[in-house]
Formats: structure tokens, sequence, C-alpha cells
């Protein structure tokens, strides 16, 4: 499984944690930046290139992390064919992906601690979508505002 990886400042030290965490446990990591510790970089600098390397099906999931995990939602969200969620719990980092489809988790490098956040991630790598009728049927509800262009 091919893993890309992306933070700003506010989530630097926890991707260092994360991503040897990931080449212990057998994973290919591509890692989006940043490559050093910069207190005036930008997330979506760094987020948005992750986020299309998913949708594109150039890695087969994502982590971002920015200070809050916030920004890092909101970025990636705006790419098509991306799924992205703040994680903050061990339930939501598999069930996201196994009734949303959840794709690319975020987190909180001010928020979530190294240990918690390794839990979230190997659980979030291990899930797979259901495919159950009601959540293809719910997704496909949210995909088709991704070609809606009236936002009135
Ligand atoms: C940067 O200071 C901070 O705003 C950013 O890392 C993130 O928390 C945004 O949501």
């Amino acid at each position: 499984m091919k893993i890309g990886i992306a933070a700003d400042h506010g989530g630097f030290e926890l991707k260092k944690s994360i991503y040897l965490f990931l080449k212990e446990n057998g994973y290919e990591v591509i890692d989006f930046g940043a490559f050093e510790l910069d207190n005036q970089d930008d997330y979506p600098d760094f987020v948005i290139p992750l986020a299309e390397a998913v949708a594109q099906k150039k890695v087969d999931r994502g982590i971002a992390i920015c200070g809050s995990g916030v920004g890092a939602s909101i970025a990636a969200n705006k790419i098509v064919g991306v799924k992205a969620a703040l994680i903050n719990d061990y339930f939501s980092s598999h069930q996201g992906v196994e009734d949303d489809n959840m794709n690319l988790i975020c987190f909180g490098g001010r928020v979530t601690g190294f240990a918690a956040a390794e839990e979230y991630t190997q659980s979030f790598l291990k899930a797979e979508f259901s495919g159950a009728e009601r959540h293809k049927r719910r997704l496909k509800k949210v995909e088709a505002l991704e070609t809606k262009s009236d936002v009135s």
C-alpha cells in the first residue's frame, strides 16, 4: 500500500513521527513536504498536491497534518475524488473508511499525540469501505455535488 503524507509547520513533528511509523510497518511512503520547519509556510502548498495524488490514485491513501487539522481537511476536500476528515478518535478512524470511504485522514499536530495518531493511522489504513448499499446511496448524493456548478 502506497501512502502519501504532508504537513505544514503545525504538523511538522507529527509528520516525522508518522512517517517513521509507516516505514517501520512496511508501507511505501511518499512525502509531500514540508521538508524543513518554516513557521511561515502554508498548509495548502503541501496538502493540495497530496490530495491530488490521492484523487489521481498515485497513492492509495493520504495523511495530512496541520496545527489543528482543520485547514488541511478543508483544503483536501476541495479536490474532486478526495474524502477527507479530521480524526480525533479511534472509532472514526476506521468507521470513516467503512461507511464513508474516507481516503485521506487529517490530524492536528497541536492536538493529537504521537501514540494516538499512530493508532488512528493504523486503523485507517487497515479499514476498507464496506460497500453496503445504504452507504453507496449516501455517497452518491454527496458525489453529485462535485459536478454541480450552481451553489445558490
Ligand atoms: C498554522 O499556524 C495553522 O493555522 C495551521 O497549521 C492549521 O492549524 C490550520 O488549520
